[in-house]
C-alpha cells in the first residue's frame, strides 16, 4: 500500500474561508521554519496546560512533526513570532482491517487558545481535516483524544471499548514535573504515625526500618492498605528500578 504524504493536501479551502470571515487566517506551517516551528510547539504545549517547552523539548517536537501537515490559525497581521491561536496536525498511517490495511488520516495536536474557544475554531479545524482527507481519497481519519466527549459530532467513536496498559516499572521513567528536592524530606512533612518510612531513612520514632506498608526506597510514606509487604513506592519504584532495601538512590 502507499501511503500519501498528506503535506502534499492543500490547507482546506472551506475552512480557509470560514475563518478568514470570523478574521482569521487558517494556514499550513512550515515546521523547517525555525520561527513558525517554535511558535507552533509552544502554541501546542499551551493549549493541553504543559510547562512552556524548553529548546530541547522544542527540537524534539519539531523533528517529530515535520513529516506531518501541520496547520495553524493565527490573528492576521501578526508578528511572526506569535503563537498560533490553534493548532492542529495530521499525516497518514496504514490501519490494520479485517483482510489487510487502509490508509487513515491521524489527527493530533488539536488545541484552541483559551482566549478563542468557543467560537467554532475546532469545527473548522476538524472539519478541515476529515475534508482534506476525502480529497485524498483517504477512507478514514483516526485520532487518540483527550477530550473524548467532543469528537462523536465530527463522525468518531471509539475504537476499542477498553485500553489495557502495563507499565514495567523497571524500564519507565517519570518525564512529567518533578517535586522540589525539599519535599522529599522527612522533617519537612514527617509521615503519619500509621505510615511507616524506608529502611535507609530515619523513623519518626526511632532508627530506619522497613515494613509493611513502607517505601523501601525512600523516606516516602505508602500506605500499609495499598501496599501488603515492604516494596518500592510507585515514584522510587519508577525512577530508581533497582531501588531494594537499604539502596535509595534519591538525592534527599
Ligand atoms: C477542545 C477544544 C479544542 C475546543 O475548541 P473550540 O474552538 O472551543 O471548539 P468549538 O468552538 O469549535 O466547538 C466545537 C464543538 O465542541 C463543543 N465543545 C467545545 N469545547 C467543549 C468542551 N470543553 N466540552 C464539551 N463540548 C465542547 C462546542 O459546544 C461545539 O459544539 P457544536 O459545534 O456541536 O455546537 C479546546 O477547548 C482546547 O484546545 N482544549 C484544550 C486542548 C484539548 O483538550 N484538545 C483536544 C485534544 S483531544
Amino acid at each position: 500500500m502507499t501511503l500519501i504524504d498528506a503535506r502534499s493536501v492543500a490547507a482546506d479551502p472551506q475552512s480557509t474561508a470560514r475563518l478568514a470571515d470570523a478574521g482569521l487566517e487558517y494556514r499550513v506551517v512550515d515546521m523547517a521554519d525555525a520561527t513558525a516551528g517554535v511558535a507552533f510547539a509552544r502554541a501546542d504545549a499551551r493549549g493541553f496546560l504543559d510547562a512552556d517547552p524548553g529548546e530541547e523539548q522544542i527540537a524534539r517536537m519539531r523533528e517529530a512533526w515535520q513529516d506531518r501537515r501541520n496547520i495553524g490559525v493565527f490573528e492576521p497581521g501578526a508578528v511572526p513570532e506569535a503563537f498560533p491561536v490553534a493548532t492542529v496536525n495530521s499525516w497518514v498511517a496504514p490501519l490494520t482491517v479485517p483482510g489487510g490495511e487502509v490508509p487513515m488520516w491521524a489527527i493530533s495536536s488539536v488545541t484552541v487558545a483559551a482566549t478563542h474557544r468557543r467560537r467554532g475554531i475546532a469545527r473548522n479545524l476538524l472539519e478541515g481535516e476529515l475534508r482534506s482527507a476525502a480529497s485524498a481519497g483517504v477512507p478514514i481519519a483516526g485520532l487518540t483524544v483527550s477530550e473524548a466527549t467532543i469528537y462523536s459530532r465530527y463522525g468518531f467513536a471509539p475504537a476499542i471499548p477498553v485500553a489495557r496498559v502495563v507499565i514495567d516499572p523497571r524500564r519507565a521513567g517519570w518525564i512529567g514535573v518533578r517535586r522540589p528536592a525539599a519535599w522529599s524530606t522527612s522533617t519537612a512533612r514527617p509521615p503519619p504515625q500509621s505510615w511507616g518510612t524506608c529502611s535507609s531513612a530515619p523513623a519518626p520514632d526511632g532508627p530506619g526500618r522497613s515494613r509493611a506498608g513502607s517505601c523501601v526506597g525512600c523516606a516516602k510514606r505508602v500506605s500499609p492498605r495499598t501496599t501488603p509487604r515492604a516494596r518500592p513506592c510507585a515514584e522510587c519504584a519508577i525512577s530508581t528500578p533497582t531501588a531494594g532495601p537499604g539502596a535509595c538512590s534519591r538525592t534527599r
